[in-house]
């Protein structure tokens, strides 16, 4: 899993909080990329093509800036109205960020009990990120709650420590650190794996039909080297037969998986070792490729819509 961090500050050199948060994901992040828009893009003119491609190649996009006017600084609101553009971010071919994850983290120079009804900024910090909320949703990202710290100004004799500030800062880093590890646990990928290893234990000791079709989609396409199925009914046909002629403890080893995401859904491509002993006593041996279509639902399901076996022997 990719994590992509577009970091907007207009003064790194000058940054306590921001350039400390950009160096510790930078260093703590397994696989991430840390984009310095304002270092790379000076005079405004952001190359759309490359932080296109930088976004297409990510999983989770951390906009990483401090909290100026109640808002994000100019070169980050100018990234958005250059890149998040018609049929990349929305309109009819606009679905180019689909399911990529969209987390603001940013630093807020006043007190927690500022923003309240009652302290000098009136509204909640989450009222002042629902643009972004809202860019997120019609670009169909998945918006998680911004992550930020308040009380990240260091006026020296006046406001804060210097220390204290670096320790929020730390705390901030930590909460994405932890974020980063709990999206990457909810891989798709490793959904996709976890499941075909225990969809094979499952065949392994021909478990009850029950647990196929929990994962199979209603109408699925079915084609084993025996013919052709559909449904839940059509597996339990299949299945019925095969438990007529095989012995439960046999054993189906993946030899290789490959996972793609496709509009949606997911390919997975698999090659199967299958041993098995038949209920007159042979052993069986048979190596096959199999694709699927499957569907992670939004309880963390897998589901199965196209279940093609060939025979590779
Ligand atoms: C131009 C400007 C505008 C700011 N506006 C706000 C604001 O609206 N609300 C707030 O709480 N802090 C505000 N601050 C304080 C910043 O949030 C704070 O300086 C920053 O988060 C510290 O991060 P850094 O050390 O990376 O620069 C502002 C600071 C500047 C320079």
């Amino acid at each position: 899993m990719k994590t992509l961090v577009i970091l907007a500050h207009p003064n790194l050199d000058e940054s306590i909080a921001n350039k400390r948060i950009a160096e510790q994901l930078e260093k703590n992040i397994k696989n991430v990329e840390v984009r310095d828009i304002m270092n790379l893009y000076p005079d405004f003119k952001i190359d759309i093509e490359t932080e296109q491609e930088a976004l297409l190649q990510a999983d989770t996009i951390i906009f990483q800036y401090p909290f100026w006017w109640y808002n994000m600084p100019a070169i980050l609101k100018q990234w958005f109205d250059d890149v998040f553009c018609f049929n990349f971010a929305f309109g009819p071919e606009g679905d180019k960020l689909k399911g990529k994850n969209f987390v603001l983290s940013f630093t807020v120079g006043g007190p927690a009990d500022s923003y309240s009804p009652l302290g000098y900024n009136h509204y909640r910090v989450e009222d002042f990120t629902r643009p972004m909320e809202q860019t997120a949703y019609l670009s169909q990202m998945n918006y998680l709650p911004p992550v930020y710290q308040n009380g990240m100004v260091y006026i020296p004799g006046v406001y804060n420590t210097k220390e204290a500030v670096e320790e929020r800062a730390d705390q901030q880093v930590q909460t994405l650190v932890d974020l980063i590890t709990d999206l990457q646990s909810n891989d798709p990928e490793k959904v996709i794996k976890g499941f075909a290893k225990e969809w094979f234990e499952h065949f392994d000791v021909l478990a009850d039909d029950g647990y196929f079709n929990n994962h199979i989609a209603n109408g699925a396409k079915l084609q084993f080297v025996e013919g052709e199925f559909e449904g839940h009914e059509g597996f339990s046909q299949w299945y019925a037969e095969i438990k007529k002629n095989i012995k439960p403890n046999n054993e189906h080893r993946i030899e290789s998986i490959n996972v793609t995401a496709n509009n949606g859904h997911f390919d997975v491509d698999l090659t199967v070792k299958m041993k098995a002993e038949t209920t007159s006593g042979d052993l069986m041996q048979l190596n096959v490729k199999e694709n699927w279509k499957v569907e992670i639902t939004r309880d963390g399901r897998v589901k199965i819509h196209e279940y093609i076996v060939n025979s590779v022997n």
